[in-house]
């Protein structure tokens, strides 16, 4: 019976394009799925974007798309990034799928039939413009300890203090600038503190099916201090309207919080997969012998370990058998970050024709079955591809198959000599060996022990010397190799001892470059199947190494792999060069000193009023407050931008002191700051400025 594997990774935020932490992670999994076919696994391999959330509500809000809008744009950004890193999902679904309401609500029901459901009244901070509940990362203030401004409402990024949004002083909404207000609602709990669910998840994360790392971690998790704090608490399921998400049934204006529907999104990919192939899914997933694997990083392992199999558990599902954790990749010792987006852009990397390849085998020769951190190192990067897979592997084919090309027609030898044949057999005997070296993600293992396979098989070359021969060879030439002539007319019958050897040693390369390329397959699967082409075999699965080519004619060796040239990787970290064209279609002002730049006053300004101003289709009136306790009109040129209604109420940023200017339709006193491109017509668009949140009318702006 094959093994049956439905294997996942975490499911990426559908808030920004990927990363190449995403692409480390694929690249892992796409490895592990694909060694597991290779030994005959049938395997459901699955992701989605998981869609719901308040940052994902907010930002669509931001740029004015409906959340379903929102999530789409960045769907229909990722195949770029799969097909490109060759990361083969059989299906890329969304969390806000039917698959996942139904599935999601289904779960919850189950869970409450449990007795596993509490609702709760809890105290939140709630924006009384906004008209929603705050999550803590939407709330700044004065830190509590050290009075630093603008900290976030979990910790101080100028002293490190952790404390509740409720400790800061002056708190604000990041989203509209209202002071919050205390307000309670009903929050429903998944109760995790139940000595069911206890004693369920430390059998279930303490049986050795965890990385003891992991193990270990989760233990303290699960241990009381003596003051009874710590322990598994109960988790809080549910958020009130607005949210993305998914309805509370029985629940009016209740939402799932995002992190109880995203694992859901497995299911509901692996039921959207079964279903377009017309297949059972509850049958597969009542299946004993069907494994579930779950591939995520560090951060997430608290959902993965404890939510996630508890849902499972006590709704009468079917639970994980392997969550497989891994570390994160660093760019110059820095995590990488949505927010910062610096780093290694895999869009880049692909744009600048970089082999995806190169990547793969590199993270790949990084990778081991623990959880610890990779550091991209670019001058490693250089080296191990052209030292190791170039200079190595690659290089066995390119100086051998140029002369069975030439000088036998592609036909190779099946005799293949004493050595020969003593290499191929060591060379075999070790697929067990990688096999489990695959099976276990020891990656990097498995690539030195293919490393050190491809020096014993340069060792072979350099010892035979092919080149050597080919020139011993030639004085008993009749003529001019024969090249395309019928295979026995290069045949080694008759051909002169020199002529045997060079073809017997050729041909063992052949066979050796092939069963490395089987090793490598799960790794380098576009390299494989131009190899394959290039061999005239058939896609090959690990127990083809244990065949022989035999009698078997191969195609012409085209160059298989370039090596890498150090100034792509200074091409890949260098800052995109958008400057090339005339910034904004205009090229930069004349230098200044920051004393003709002061006498220029901005300042903060609210919009008290807006309107159309009647004869003008360009203008509209705009009355501004900046704190000075007067009102200020202005007339702006960004009517075919803006309503009116829109503008009232937001902060914008004004030139203060520009002498009052005397229109046809009354004073103008001042002037607000807008952006726009040099070719309006070619490159439409007026964006007036808005200060972040908090800035309050009159401050100056220097
Ligand atoms: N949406 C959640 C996961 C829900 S799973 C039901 C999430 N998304 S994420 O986009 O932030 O991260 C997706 C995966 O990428 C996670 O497994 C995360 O650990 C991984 N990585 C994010 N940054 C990473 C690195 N720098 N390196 C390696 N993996 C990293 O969390
Ligand atoms: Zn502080």
């Amino acid at each position: 019976m094959p093994r049956k594997l439905f294997v996942t990774t975490a499911l990426p935020y559908a808030n920004a394009p990927f990363h190449i932490g995403h692409m480390m992670e694929y690249i892992q999994a796409d490895t592990w799925v694909r060694a597991q076919r290779m030994r005959g696994a049938e395997v459901n391999f699955v992701c989605a974007d998981d869609a719901h959330g308040a940052p994902i509500m907010i930002a669509a809000e931001k740029v004015g798309q409906t959340p379903q809008q929102f999530v789409a744009g960045i769907a229909a950004g990722r195949p770029q990034y799969l097909e490109g890193f060759h990361i083969a999902f059989d299906n890329w679904h969304s969390t806000d799928g039917p698959e996942n309401h139904r599935l999601a609500q289904d779960i919850y029901l189950g869970l409450r039939k449990n007795e596993l459901i509490d609702v709760r009244s809890i105290e939140q901070f709630f924006d009384p413009v906004k008209g929603m509940f705050l999550p803590d990362r939407y709330i700044k203030g004065e830190c509590p300890k050290c009075g630093a401004k603008d900290q976030y409402g979990d910790s101080c990024e100028s002293c490190g203090a952790v404390y509740a949004p409720t400790d800061l002083k002056n708190p604000y909404s990041a989203l509209s600038g209202a002071v919050p207000v205390r307000k309670s609602s009903e929050h429903y709990f998944f109760r995790l503190s139940d000595p069911r669910c206890v004693a369920f998840l430390e059998q279930w994360t303490q049986d050795g099916k965890l990385q003891p790392e992991v193990a270990n971690k989760i233990r303290e998790w699960f241990t009381k201090a003596e003051d009874g704090s710590g322990g598994l608490g109960d988790w809080d399921i549910s958020r009130d309207a607005p949210y993305f998400g998914i309805e509370i049934p029985d629940a009016p204006g209740k939402y799932f919080y995002v992190w109880l529907d995203a694992p859901v999104g497995y299911l509901a990919s692996l039921t959207h997969l079964f279903a377009r192939r017309g297949h059972d899914v509850d049958a597969y997933l009542a299946d004993p012998a069907v494994e579930q694997v779950h591939f995520i990083g560090k951060d997430i392992v608290y959902f993965h370990t404890l939510f996630w199999p508890a849902m499972l558990h006590f709704s009468g599902r079917k639970v994980p058998n392997h969550v497989f954790v891994h570390g994160f990749i660093t760019v110059g010792g820095e995590k990488m970050s949505k927010s910062r987006g610096t780093g290694l852009s895999p869009l880049r990397y692909l744009e600048l024709g970089l082999n995806p390849e190169w990547l793969r085998y590199y993270i790949a020769a990084k990778l081991n079955a623990r959880v610890e951190d990779v550091e991209f190192n670019p001058e490693d990067f250089v080296a191990r591809v052209n030292s190791d897979l170039i200079g190595k592997y690659i290089n066995i084919a390119s100086r051998a198959a140029g002369f069975l090309t030439k000088r036998f027609a592609g036909k190779l030898s099946a005799d293949l000599g004493v050595e020969g044949r003593v290499l191929l057999d060591t060379l075999r005997a070790h697929r067990a060996t990688i096999e489990q070296l695959y099976e276990e993600r020891e990656f990097g293992k498995a690539v030195r022990e293919i490393m050190q396979l491809a020096d014993r098989v340069n060792e072979y070359v350099d010892q035979h010397k092919p080149w050597e021969l080919a020139k011993q060879d030639r004085p008993a030439d009749a003529g001019p190799p024969q090249g395309g002539g019928t295979p026995s007319a290069g045949g080694a019958a008759g051909a002169g001892a020199s002529s045997v050897a060079l073809h017997d040693v050729c041909s063992v390369c052949i066979e050796a470059f092939r069963v490395l390329t089987i090793y490598l397959k799960p790794i380098l699967p576009a390299l494989a199947a131009q190899v394959e082409a290039f061999l005239k075999v058939a896609p090959m699965d690990f127990a083809d190494a244990a065949r022989a080519l035999g009698h078997h004619t191969i195609g012409e060796y085209k160059h298989l792999m370039q090596r890498v040239d150090a100034k792509q990787m200074d091409a890949l970290f260098e800052p995109p060069q958008a400057a090339r064209v005339e910034p904004g279609g205009e090229p930069i002002a004349d230098e200044i000193g920051i004393d003709d730049f002061s006498r220029v006053d901005l300042r903060i300004a609210r919009i008290v009023n807006a309107e159309l101003v009647e004869g003008s289709d360009k203008l509209l009136r705009l009355t501004l407050d900046v704190g000075e306790g007067r009102h200020r009109n202005v007339f702006s040129g960004i009517r075919s931008a803006y309503k009116p209604e829109d503008l009232i109420g937001k902060f914008t940023v004004m030139v203060a002191n520009l002498a009052p200017r005397k229109m046809k339709f009354g004073l103008s006193e001042g002037m607000v700051l807008a952006a726009s491109h040099a070719d309006g017509k070619a490159n439409p668009g007026l964006f007036v400025l808005e200060p972040h949140p908090g800035a309050q009318p009159g401050m100056r702006v220097r």
